[in-house]
């Protein structure tokens, strides 16, 4: 049995229907930029991430850059980042003119550990971005303690775990501002790039409204130095279709988590937390193994899907030659021992029992 990581065509195809009436609908409106559907989906999304506002922009990188802009900090004020992300949460940090601070990761969970945020604030220190990695949220209570006493904003990354809740929350326990990406693969997909910010803060909202938009309220009229990062109409009422079926997508996923946590045995593999398992969004099902290469031999002769999510951590990357130097073990650990296994909506139960049985085998 051939089991691919993911298969975009087999998540989407439940919803091919619905995409081609409002593919259809959109080209007979002639309404193609920031209509009734991007109206619509932001309504809908900020309500189903408990918050009053939503602003759809064209990626996730995007979203992350228009919160961090609409702040105004002073050039090169410190914002505090997990070491343990992807690459965009700290291009984003870059790209608005500020130094990423990075700081150790939890082995456990791979998130931000919060005694690290502690030793790393200082007096250039302006916010904590968390990240929701593999698709959990952060420990809030602690963060927003920690961002309160010390008057940060918080600003989450939330491109991986589109509702994922941690108390009852999915807020984030009141973040000043949420980033989500809807690239193809998120548990919220569109079919293209696409992105959006959400918040309780009404200002920040109309800040970033208008930054989206060249900086523009008013036609042809520019009050600040916006982007164009408009989302797509088109992409917004397919958004909009799979919003409906977001809670059933996400409880599959943890349907499959489950099994994996209970009947995956094998002591060559560490498997990711389970305290969690009804409020993770499970994104992705990243387990950790001393011996990978080995591990990545047999899924490839048993033919089943894996993927790194991340191979390289930011601070090794080429790009980011200043940080290059940072000792980050824990960080440096977890990129070197994780692999992730196929998880998505579109596995069957025969697949799973398959996958199992393969790694118990191992
Ligand atoms: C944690 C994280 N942050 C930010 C992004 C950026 O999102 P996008 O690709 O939509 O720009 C991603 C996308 O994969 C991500 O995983």
């Amino acid at each position: 049995m051939e089991i691919p990581f993911l298969s975009l065509k087999s998540t989407n195809k439940p919803f091919e229907d619905s995409l081609k009436i409002a593919l259809t609908d959109f080209l007979s409106s002639g309404q193609y930029m920031l209509g009734k559907s991007v109206a619509n989906f932001e309504k809908n999304f900020a309500k189903y991430c408990q918050t009053k506002h939503c602003i759809g922009v064209a990626n996730g990188l995007d979203a992350l850059i228009l919160i961090l802009n609409s702040f105004e900090f002073k050039k090169n004020a410190e914002v505090i980042v997990p070491a343990n992300t992807y690459f965009a949460s700290i291009l984003a940090i870059i790209k608005a003119g500020l130094k990423p601070i990075l700081v150790e990761p939890n082995l456990e969970d791979y998130l931000i550990n919060t005694d690290n945020i502690k030793k790393a604030i200082s007096k250039e220190t302006v916010a904590v971005m968390a990240v929701n990695l593999y698709g959990r949220m952060c420990d809030y209570k602690k963060i927003n303690e920690i961002c309160q006493e010390n008057k940060l904003k918080l600003i989450v990354d939330s491109a991986q775990s589109h509702g994922a809740e941690y108390q009852d929350s999915k807020d984030c326990f009141g973040a000043d501002a949420i980033a989500y990406s809807f690239y193809p693969t998120k548990n919220l997909g569109a079919l293209a790039d696409a992105g959006a910010v959400v918040t309780g803060d009404e200002q920040l909202a109309k800040t970033i409204r208008k930054n989206r938009n060249y900086g523009s309220e008013i036609k042809y009229q520019f009050d600040s130095l916006g982007l164009n990062s408009r989302l797509s109409e088109l992409q917004a009422c397919f958004l909009d279709i799979k919003l409906k079926h977001l809670d059933d997508e996400i409880s599959k996923r943890r349907h499959i988590a489950r099994r994996y946590l209970t009947e995956i045995k094998n002591d060559k593999l560490i498997l990711p937390p389970s305290d969690r398992i009804n409020q993770d969004a499970w994104h992705l099902f990243v387990v950790r193994t001393d011996i990978r290469d080995s591990l990545i031999r047999f899924l490839k002769e048993k033919q089943i899907g894996f993927d790194i999510h991340y191979p390289i951590p930011p601070h090794k990357q080429k790009a980011l030659k200043e940080l290059n130097g940072l000792d980050l073990p824990i960080t440096e650990i977890i990129h070197k021992t994780i692999l992730s296994l196929p998880l998505n909506s579109s596995l069957v139960e025969d697949e799973v029992d398959h996958i199992i049985l393969t790694l118990n085998s191992y």
